[in-house]
């Protein structure tokens, strides 16, 4: 395939949502031939996911700061993810995020689909993006929406309903801001690293993009995946998780490991390009999303990305002869990222040296 030149989209699939009410059988679309799936599976090991509390890294002058920033370091270093506690944001704040999620996914189709994503567009509610023939499409209905800045917000494809949508959602934004102001600074300062290194790359106005997930229950669990193995293209993700039913998976050597469910933490893991700035030492881990035959799933990631004129490139403190740079320099890796994910390759395989 030209990577340069992207195939136009295939028409899009039906919503899973859809399919589950038509009868109990996994269509061949969403259904892998070889063992690449995976059901809810509680023989797999259980992770321990390390517990970062924001509220003792900087700005905060706490005594444990610089704990909590080796902390940090060996979490990303080793799993690229965390669990973020003391984070800010109140239990009932998150409690009608999580509300609003499942409110909006119970709408009748005809009222979603006001917010359908348009063919060649990106933003919007639709399934898996279908752009290889032979694609194995994800058991996954998702709402792709620009949160912010205020002014890159498509409202024509945001939802009315809830009504408290657009109000709900805008704090949020507001809210996650800060936030992620401080973790990017953190993750300089254990390495380190002047604050702003990595905040610079990101930019005062770096985007978010918020993927409302909705994974129906599954008739055939074992033949489908919610989400294939992926890495994030982002900087960081924050992902607000179902609080009941377990279903992400991170790889690690080799091994899969279940993410437990942590009511009112968010989950903040590495996306591809802080793994570019940090030049490896921080890991975009992949990770997956598995269904079950009982329960429907519902998540929330927020996709920090740079500004896209921004170019994004290993911060030149980490290289030297012993650790020379392994990544290009890049702008609006986002593009990137698409072009390759379907196809199954590692995107950030396109940027290495
Ligand atoms: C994603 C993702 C995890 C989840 O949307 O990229 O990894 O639990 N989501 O839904
Ligand atoms: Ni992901």
């Amino acid at each position: 395939m030209d990577m340069a030149q992207p195939p136009p989209p295939l028409p899009p699939a039906q919503s899973v949502q859809e399919l589950i009410l038509d009868g109990g059988t996994v269509p061949e679309r969403y259904a892998y031939k070889d063992d690449r799936s995976a059901s809810f599976d509680e023989s797999l090991p259980l992770m321990d996911v390390p517990v970062i509390d924001l509220g003792l890294l900087p700005p905060s002058s706490s005594s444990s700061a610089g704990e909590e920033l080796i902390k940090l370091r060996s979490a990303l270093a080793c799993w690229g993810c965390f669990q973020a506690t003391n984070h800010g944001i109140s239990c009932s704040f998150l409690d009608q995020v999580h509300e609003l999620t499942q409110q909006f996914f119970a709408l009748p189709k005809e009222e979603k689909e006001k917010c359908a994503r348009a063919p060649d567009g990106m933003e919007g509610y639709g399934n898996d993006m279908v752009l290889l023939e032979q694609q194995v499409i994800d058991w996954n209905d998702r709402l792709y929406i620009i949160i912010s800045p205020e002014d890159q917000r498509k409202l024509e494809v945001w939802p009315e309903k809830p009504e408290t949508f657009r109000e709900v959602m805008h704090e949020y934004s507001v809210k996650l801001r800060p936030i992620i102001n401080n973790v990017f600074k953190a993750m300089a300062l254990s390495l380190n690293l002047e604050e702003n290194c990595f905040l610079n790359q990101f930019g005062e106005q770096g985007v978010m993009f918020a993927r409302f997930n909705y994974y129906p229950r599954c008739p055939r669990p074992d033949l489908v995946l919610g989400l294939k193995p992926h890495a994030d293209g982002s900087t960081i993700t924050l992902v607000l998780p179902d609080r009941e039913v377990e279903g992400l998976q991170f790889l690690r050597d080799g091994q899969w490991f279940r993410v437990p469910t942590i009511p009112d933490a968010l989950l903040i893991n590495v996306g591809d390009q802080v793994e570019i700035i940090s030049n490896g030492i921080f890991k975009s881990p992949m990770h997956r999303a598995v269904t079950n035959a009982e329960s429907d799933r519902i998540s929330l990631a927020v996709f920090c990305t740079p500004e896209e004129e921004n170019e994004i490139g290993p911060a030149d403190e980490l290289i030297d002869e012993e650790t020379p740079r392994l990544y290009k320099k890049i702008r609006n890796y986002t593009k990137t990222y698409f072009e390759y994910y379907q196809s199954g390759k590692r995107p950030i395989d396109a940027v290495k040296i």
